[in-house]
């Protein structure tokens, strides 16, 4: 996760889901007319959506094992993999407005860092690379705002993928990726760079309020 991303651990988890319901929701460049995010409308959207069902058990777990209730953690962990097929570690650190189009398959290891309005496409796999240590001490992977991880794209190791990078389907990424990238194949390799954002970025910049109208997803 950049330095610039708001730290998930910091923001109350109603604010937390209020992005991510929104992404749902609505179009990006509709976020700032979001009403505020009532449990009705939570409960309707994790009903409707299986993976905005899968991040409502992540959010939850994240508080209870942040809290230290790893009993209670590790239960809503178990009932996201059963209910959605997403396995989501609690202590794995994401930032606002997360999206899983297709939650079957996701895997997100325990202390995966991830920025805003990232998603995850069904099989993606952020993780390990048998006990690779970055320079920074880190075993596992760090990705930036607006990151798109397509079908089957996984990324393993202590590696940086930089803001509004979009991996594409069966990508393995175990190197840095610059910001604005496009990647594919065995061992991941850059296609290009794209000048466009991806939604997602264009998301999080809004968030942080470079564009005022956009600024309170609310
Ligand atoms: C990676 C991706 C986003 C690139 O799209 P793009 O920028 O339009 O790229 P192009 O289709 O023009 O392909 C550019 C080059 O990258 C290669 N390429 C494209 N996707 C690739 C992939 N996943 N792995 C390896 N190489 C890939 C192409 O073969 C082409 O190579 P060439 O220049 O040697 O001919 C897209 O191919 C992709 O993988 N999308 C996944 C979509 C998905 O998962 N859908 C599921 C929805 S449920």
């Amino acid at each position: 996760m950049t330095s610039r991303t708001p730290d998930p651990a910091t923001m109350p988890v109603a604010e937390l889901l209020r992005f991510d319901i929104s992404w749902y929701l609505r179009p990006v460049a509709e976020l700032a007319a979001m009403p505020r995010v009532g449990w009705l409308r939570i409960l309707y959207t994790a009903w409707r959506f299986r993976g905005f069902r899968a991040i409502l058990y992540y959010r939850w777990a994240n508080v209870a094992a942040r809290g230290g209730h790893r009993f209670i953690s590790g239960f809503l962990a178990r009932r996201m993999i059963k209910s959605t097929g997403a396995e989501i570690c609690p202590t794995a650190h994401i930032g606002p407005g997360l999206r899983l189009p297709h939650s079957q398959g996701v895997i997100v290891s325990h202390d995966a860092r991830l920025g805003a309005f990232v998603t995850l496409g069904q099989h993606s796999t952020i993780g390990g690379n048998f006990g690779r240590m970055g320079d920074d001490g880190r075993y596992f992977p760090t990705l930036g705002d607006g990151v798109v991880l397509t079908a089957g794209a996984v990324v393993a190791g202590p590696v940086h993928v930089g803001n509004g990078v979009i991996a594409g389907a069966n990508t393995v990424i175990v190197k840095d990726v610059p910001e604005g990238a496009v990647v594919g194949g065995v061992p991941g390799e850059v296609i290009r760079i794209s000048e466009e954002p991806t939604p997602g970025l264009a998301a999080a910049r809004a968030m942080r309020g470079s564009d005022p109208g956009a600024a309170h997803v609310r």
